[in-house]
């Protein structure tokens, strides 16, 4: 089985250094940099705006990989995508026309991401499957990291899994929330091939960065 692509969450890291912190998720062999976009109203919690992506742009030649928490999301499309995003995913609760709003973002030239929160049915994924780059399957309830996986969402990874496969999708399938060293193989096993991590990847600072992703990656554990 491949080694998934490893995406660190930027809510875990420290917030005071921010710069520094994705060059050394790079350094340390990150895949692509995933940024929380929170607005306080969509999702209990306020985190980063296009002002602070523009601002981390030159410190990481990773891609940018934006999840948008933010309700209307059309709005906020083409800032996030000039501040530097790669992949823009947008739940399909965050704004009244997702079929438009997926086809807007690749307008933008941007991979475009279908979020599936807890509970979203797997069925939203039909009527757009053919406008997404990217599924991204919640395994928590968006708004904080540092929460428990939820063991049903390896059920619904393997839905989406077999959904893509059927449709002839290249899209990226991607876990968010909770992931662990120890649950990142039941997902990878599921259908994953990307897993985002906070907590999993940024604990005991920048010296452990590499192990905490090698350990993700499925690496076995340094003697
Ligand atoms: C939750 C976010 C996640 C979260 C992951 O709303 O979308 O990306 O930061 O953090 P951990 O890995 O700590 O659950
Ligand atoms: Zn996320």
């Amino acid at each position: 089985m491949a080694a998934p692509l490893i995406c660190p969450s930027i809510l875990s890291a420290d917030f005071a250094r921010l710069g520094e912190e994705v060059a050394a998720i790079q350094a340390a062999g990150a895949d692509w940099v995933h940024i929380d976009v929170m607005d306080g109203h969509f999702v209990p919690n306020l985190t980063i705006g296009p002002a602070v992506v523009r601002a981390l742009r030159p410190h990481t030649t990773l891609p940018f990989d934006v999840h948008l928490m933010v309700a209307p999301v059309d709005p906020w499309l083409e800032a996030y995508r000039e501040a530097g995003a790669d992949v823009l995913s947008v739940h399909p609760e965050s704004g009244p026309h997702v079929h438009r709003t997926l086809g807007r973002i690749r307008q933008l030239g941007a991979r475009a991401g279908l979020v599936l929160n807890p509970g979203t049915p797997v069925e939203a994924l039909d009527p757009v499957i053919d406008l997404v780059d990217l599924v991204l399957v919640m395994s928590v309830n968006p708004g904080f990291g540092g929460q428990a996986f939820l063991d049903t969402a390896l059920r619904k990874i393997a839905a989406v899994r077999a959904r893509l496969d059927a449709a002839g999708s290249s899209a990226t399938l991607q876990v968010d929330g909770g992931v662990t060293a120890d649950n990142a193989a039941a997902c990878v096993a599921a259908g994953a091939d990307a897993l985002v991590a906070g907590t999993a990847a940024f604990r005991g600072g920048p010296s452990a960065y590499a192990a905490n992703i090698a350990a993700l990656k499925g690496a076995p554990a340094a003697a």
